[in-house]
């Protein structure tokens, strides 16, 4: 089975959590893209949506579902989203697709947060992914030679952009023994306004597209 059919198959795993009423968070990247798909199959238990970037919000539209508000809606139900990797207390590596920020605030504001990935996400170390960090363009140059000082290689995503006008460096070569540990120290530099290590907020349960199904893991 090809890594897409698993990702497909984790997200239509996640339908069944969500129950009438719920309104619903939604991450980004090629596994939600199916999740959003498959919601007008169970629109009647949907009450609202939020979105955690512009792509995402862009689907849901073209799917039918209206875009709420963080702020509209307060804390919420049920955050949906992918990840890069995951570690088997389900604290995550994010932000290959660069939408780390809303991501994390979504993932905060939620009562629950289900990660939905296929089997070659989930790693015993973090780090092997690079580390996405969404950092002010003013602050790149500072932030990459911290980043050294931490024996990590950042490189510049150039030429992209994140929605909140910012740029990302991928930090290659961390061993993340310590994730809420590496989380709260890059978050400490000045000009970080997101590090991709999901550590503080983990997922509450983890779906695994595999060869033989989906498999559930809670922490
Ligand atoms: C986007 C993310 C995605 O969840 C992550 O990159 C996984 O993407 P995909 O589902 O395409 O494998 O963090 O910022």
């Amino acid at each position: 089975m090809d890594a897409s059919e698993k990702k497909r198959n984790a997200a239509k795993a996640a339908l069944e959590f969500i129950e009438p009423g719920t309104t619903l968070g939604v991450g980004t990247g090629s596994t939600v893209n199916f999740l959003i798909e498959m919601l007008p199959d169970i629109r009647d238990r949907i009450d609202r949506v939020v979105s955690s970037s512009k792509a995402s919000t862009a689907l849901l539209k073209e799917n039918g579902f209206e875009v709420a508000t963080l702020n509209e809606v307060g804390d919420y139900d049920l955050y949906i989203d992918g990840a890069d990797e995951s570690n088997k207390r389900l604290q995550l590596i994010k932000g290959g697709g660069g939408a780390l920020t809303r991501e994390k605030v979504l993932a905060e504001a939620a009562r629950r947060f289900i990660c939905i990935v296929d089997d070659t996400k989930l790693v015993g170390l973090l780090g092997s992914f690079p580390l996405p960090i969404e950092v002010l363009p003013m602050a790149q140059e500072m932030v990459s030679r911290r980043m050294l000082k931490m024996r990590g290689q950042p490189i510049w995503r150039e030429g992209f952009v994140t929605d909140n006008g910012n740029h990302i460096l991928d930090i290659h070569d961390l061993q993340i023994s310590n994730p809420l540990e590496m989380e709260a120290r890059i978050n400490r530099i000045p000009g970080v306004v997101t590090v991709g290590v999901f550590a503080n907020r983990a997922a509450d349960i983890l779906l695994i597209g595999g060869d033989d199904g989906v498999r559930e893991m809670r922490i």
